[in-house]
């Protein structure tokens, strides 16, 4: 039997070098060290060893044991670590991979934060999924208000049917500011807004809005105007105007819509034009309430503008599915 081992350890390590590829490793593995493999055999004939003879045998088949395995192993992990596959040309011209670049809405938003930000307003957020309570009730929008309507608000379904909605504007922030922060503040909100309009060149059930509030004593209809016309300036240049006209929004007394004269590119060619870019106005004291802030004491402003009319008058995009389709084409040229 111990000259038996020996020759089985000579014939494995013989074979292991005659082995080439993975599949025969694995027909290496099975035939020598599977569960039906001849070291198996081996360590079964062992029984039938006489008494005095085990010792000796059972001590030389574990050494040859370990000498195959052991020889298996090296084998097994030199192969692993070859390289596979052919070898590599490095004189290939490699894939031009082209340089990506900010999207046309991010560069706006980006640069209307950066102006906001010198202004001294910090940035502050809110989720896009909103409950009733900050999208409407502490807003100052009654139960009653048609804007609360199912044809007008995306509301989920289920458990929290009437409940939970995709915010429709960015005034939610506002208020979710003033529950955490105690006055006096100055912040700003961008984000996604949704609302079920049918899509064209003008409308999209998705878009963005940049949303200011400043709070603090003695805030006027002064500070209000004198922001506005000084992001005008700086966002679209020093010859840009502003134009408040009165209009009526429940979370703000007095309210005003209002217009930029800003630089748009019309057909190719820039022109000053008057363009409608939101709503704005003093925060109604029942806002205050609703955020446990003494409308006595503190006054704020606040105003919320549509981003993609900002970028689209800009750089004369005509068509704001343009703007969600990522064409690189179209993306390309801002
Ligand atoms: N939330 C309004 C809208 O989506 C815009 C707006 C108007 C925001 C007046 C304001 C504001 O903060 O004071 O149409």
């Amino acid at each position: 039997m111990l000259a038996d081992l020996d020759t089985m350890e000579r014939e494995a390590l013989a074979e292991l070098e005659t082995v080439t590829d993975a599949a025969a490793l694995e027909a290496f593995r099975v035939r020598w060290l599977g569960s039906n493999g001849r070291l198996r055999s081996a360590m079964d004939a062992l029984k039938t060893v006489p008494k005095e003879a085990k010792p000796a045998v059972g001590k030389r088949l574990n050494e040859v044991k370990a000498a195959i395995e052991g020889a298996f192993n090296v084998r097994r992990d030199t192969a692993a670590a070859a390289p596979k596959g052919p070898p590599i040309d490095v004189t290939e011209p490699g894939f031009a991979v082209g340089e990506g670049a900010r999207h046309v809405l991010t560069k706006t938003i980006d640069e209307i934060v950066d102006v906001l930000g010198r202004m001294g307003f910090s940035v502050a957020d809110g989720p896009e999924l909103e409950d009733e309570w900050h999208n409407f009730n502490a807003l100052n929008i009654p139960e009653s208000h048609p804007a609360r309507g199912p044809a007008d608000n995306f509301f989920l379904g289920g458990e929290v049917a009437g409940k939970l909605l995709l915010r429709t504007q960015t005034s939610t922030v506002q208020i979710r500011a003033m529950e955490s922060m105690k006055p006096p503040l100055k912040i700003c909100a961008i984000g996604r807004v949704y609302r079920p309009d049918a899509h064209d060149a003008t409308h999209y059930s998705m878009f963005h809005q940049v949303e200011g509030l400043y709070v603090d004593r003695k805030v006027s209809m002064v500070d209000l105007k004198t922001t506005l016309v000084q992001f005008a300036k700086a966002f679209f240049g020093p010859e840009a105007e502003i134009r408040l006209r009165p209009s009526f929004f429940p979370f703000t007394e007095p309210s005003a819509e209002l217009d930029m004269k800003m630089r748009v590119m019309r057909n190719g060619v820039p022109e000053w034009r008057w363009i409608e870019l939101g709503g704005c106005g003093m925060v109604d004291p029942n806002v205050f309430k609703s955020v446990g802030i003494d409308p006595e004491e503190w006054t704020g402003f606040a105003f919320g503008l549509g981003i993609e009319r900002v970028a689209m008058r800009k750089y004369g995009i005509s068509d704001i599915r343009l703007l969600f389709e990522n064409d690189a084409r179209f993306l390309r040229q801002f």
